[in-house]
């Protein structure tokens, strides 16, 4: 927890908390009738035959994976120098490392490679906030604007190896920034557009970025944000920052839109001056492709690193796989850039495989909860991918705005970043599907580079709520959460780890790599810990069950304790804060923060308003909690040896005190009940 009072004793994660007593229930699986609902593929696809055909490649991936992905480097990836060597390393080291010896440039994957081939296909259909407001760009098109971008970029003096921050509203703009970058070998940093200017200052810094990209406002469900306004703010304290490319998506001016002459210039004119042929910079294998940040259970937001040709390599397959490509499919990820979804299946995965894929800058409910069909039947999309959160808005509306439109083209529906309830599931594939589309429940994370549990449409049966299979090359395993014995068999209940590496796996924390070691190598050494809860059942099928570490997902976004709290502490009035996740009927999750204030200071509902705004400040508004859920209270539940006991805020929280249990052993025991009244009189 965060505290001025400072003591950061607790270990990093505890997730016995989590995970539920095994006595309680013969098997984890009892009462779960989900389990036993196998939904047979509604069509065949056209990678694999069958899934007796995934079975074999997926073994032939797991027994030999270096001959495995071997071939698929050579048949995926355009080299500048074919690899020597297809793996090195290993966890307990490190130090992974793929297809050594390598030379490549993504962007030159993918646009260059296609020219000839499919220089006239649309690459990028952008849909804007208005429906209807579109632009589309063909492969020849996207080449030119990303080379013509690339060149202005190195006329400024962007270098290869200089990471570059991206503070990018969803427009075609923001691919041109990410692929100009690939082209110079300038790693980006892409910062969610709703993160705030301290969130945004501390990325840039963290980075040492010298140059940042933005553009004046963002647009979304019909309402402006000003951007450049905040990058500005924070750039008030990133000394380091000489450049700011700004693209006018709005061409707003005056005070909401500031300019700082020498410093700032528009992407148009920097564009205008430039070369339309940029020479790629040839990278290795394993130089970076990007950064980009994510919260874990501890401290400050990491930046997270992957390089060129592995990620590369994942990205293709799992596109490629999971969505049973086609040619002449419109691929539509709604996910936003700023976070690992849109840079594999927006950007990466898409273009590398020459597919059509949409760029889509409005919500699900603007301007009307029938705004993803109408956007279906307009473009043909052949596959959607959405998460839980959206769903679940979606449903609220009923069927109607669902058959207004014609969804026939439909084949596949994704869903990622959190579990999905079979309620949902069922809505999602009988509604939205009418029960012709799989449902592709993937499982993944930002450090994975793309999917790790997913079904392949067209192969795997599929259940509601499950992710049902590994990928190719992922070697899944549950452990007992305390000794990490890997648990073996079926109807089992555990944490959930990774065995082997896979080419797309992130290879660092940005300027901490011990921080890398300690998150994901040695939990449960020799084994990748991914930090999510899982079942396997009956029939060998996932089903994850949560993160079992201090990390929140709210609407899909990640948010660690830890930062809200710092966040909180920020404050003057406060002393100490203690932030919890709360099941949130649309959200999945919601922020719950326990409040110590300083003496002098009293609980109010103003004080509340002001500790939100300070989330809202330290890190963007899409994280800052309802008022009914900033609780002041006189102490907190901590061990003896100083140790916060969240699983304890988080039954009060819940209105689960009854399930307490012994708290006895507490420093103050005393402070339980206190809390516990306290809840009580803000419901
Ligand atoms: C965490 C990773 C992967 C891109 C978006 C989120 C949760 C993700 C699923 C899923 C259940 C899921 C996990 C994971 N998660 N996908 N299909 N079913 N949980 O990336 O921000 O790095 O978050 O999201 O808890 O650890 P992220």
């Amino acid at each position: 927890m965060a505290s001025k009072i400072g003591h950061e004793t607790q270990p990093h994660f505890s997730p016995h908390q989590r995970i539920r007593n095994m006595s309680e229930t013969a098997s984890p699986c009892d009462g779960r009738p989900e389990m036993t609902q196998l939904h047979p593929p509604p069509q065949t696809a056209a990678n694999v035959e069958s899934l007796e055909a995934y079975q074999a490649m997926y073994n032939e991936s797991i027994t030999d994976p270096d001959g495995f992905w071997s071939r698929m480097g050579k048949e995926l990836v355009t080299w500048h120098r074919e690899f020597d060597t297809v793996s090195h390393g290993s966890f307990a080291e490190g130090d992974i490392a793929w297809y050594l010896g390598g030379e490549l440039n993504v962007s030159v994957n993918c646009l260059d490679r296609h020219l000839k081939t499919r220089g006239d296909k649309v690459a990028l259909i952008w849909e804007g906030d208005e429906p209807g407001d579109v632009r589309k760009f063909t492969y020849r098109e996207l080449h030119r604007e990303v080379c013509k971008l690339a060149s202005g970029m190195r006329d400024a003096g962007v270098k290869a190896g200089e990471c570059v921050a991206l503070y990018m509203p969803m427009v075609p703009e923001a691919i041109f920034a990410m692929l100009a970058c690939a082209r110079l070998g300038a790693p980006h940093s892409v910062v969610f557009a709703g993160f705030s200017a301290d969130a945004l200052r501390d990325r840039i810094l963290d980075a040492g970025c010298r140059v940042v990209m933005t553009a004046d406002q963002g647009v979304r469900g019909g309402r402006r944000t000003n951007l450049k306004k905040t990058v500005d703010e924070a750039l008030l304290e990133c000394p380091g920052v000489d450049l700011v490319i700004v693209h006018q998506r709005t061409g707003e001016t005056g005070p909401d839109v500031p300019f700082v002459a020498g410093r700032d210039v528009y992407m148009a004119d920097l564009m205008a001056k430039a070369r339309p042929y940029c020479v790629p910079a040839v990278r290795n294998a394993e130089d970076t492709l990007f950064v980009l940040y994510t919260s874990g259970s501890t401290g400050r937001p990491k930046g997270v690193l992957h390089t060129s040709a592995g990620y590369l390599v994942w990205a293709m397959m799992t596109h490629k796989y999971t969505f049973d490509l086609r040619d002449d499919d419109v691929f539509a990820c709604m996910a936003d850039i700023g976070w690992i979804t849109g840079h594999t299946y927006n950007c990466y995965g898409p273009l590398a495989n020459g597919a059509t894929s949409m760029l889509f800058e409005s919500t699900p409910l603007y301007p009307d909860a029938g705004r993803y069909w109408d956007v279906v039947e307009r473009h043909g999309v052949t596959q959607l991918y959405t998460a839980p959160t959206a769903i679940r808005a979606l449903m609220k509306y009923g069927s109607e705005p669902v058959q207004k439109y014609d969804t026939s083209s439909l084949r596949v529906l994704g869903t990622v970043g959190e579990p999905i309830a079979p309620l949902a599931w069922n809505w999602y594939n009988e509604v939205v599907g009418a029960k012709q589309c799989t449902i592709v429940d993937t499982y993944w994370q930002t450090e994975t580079g793309g999917h790790m549990l997913t079904a392949l449409a067209g192969v795997t049966p599929t259940k509601p709520g499950s992710a049902t299979l590994p990928f190719f090359g992922v070697k899944p395993a549950i452990v007992e959460p305390d000794t990490g014995n890997v648990i073996e068999g079926n109807e089992v209940e555990g944490v959930l780890v990774m065995q082997q590496p896979w080419p797309g796996m992130c290879r660092t924390v940005l300027g901490d790599h011990q921080r890398y070691l300690n998150t994901y190598m040695t939990a449960y050494s020799g084994n990748y810990f991914t930090g999510d809860g899982a079942i396997r059942d009956m029939d060998g099928y996932y089903w994850i069950t949560g993160r079992v570490d201090d990390v929140v997902n709210v609407s899909g976004h990640r948010l660690g304790t830890a930062e809200i709290e710092a966040a909180v502490v920020n404050h003057d009035a406060c002393v100490e804060a203690a932030a919890i996740g709360i099941p949130h009927e649309l959200k999945g999750q919601d922020i719950f923060v326990y409040v110590i204030l300083h003496n002098g200071y009293e609980p109010s509902d103003d004080l509340a308003h002001e500790l939100r705004d300070a989330v809202k400040e330290g890190i963007g508004s899409f994280a800052k909690p309802a008022a009914s859920n900033i609780v002041f209270v006189e102490g907190l539940p901590k061990t003896r040896s100083g140790k916060l006991m969240r699983r304890i805020l988080r039954l009060i929280a819940t209105g689960e005190e009854s399930r307490l249990g012994d708290v006895s052993t507490l420093a103050d025991p005393a402070v339980v009940p206190a809390i516990i009244a306290a809840v009580k009189a803000k419901r």
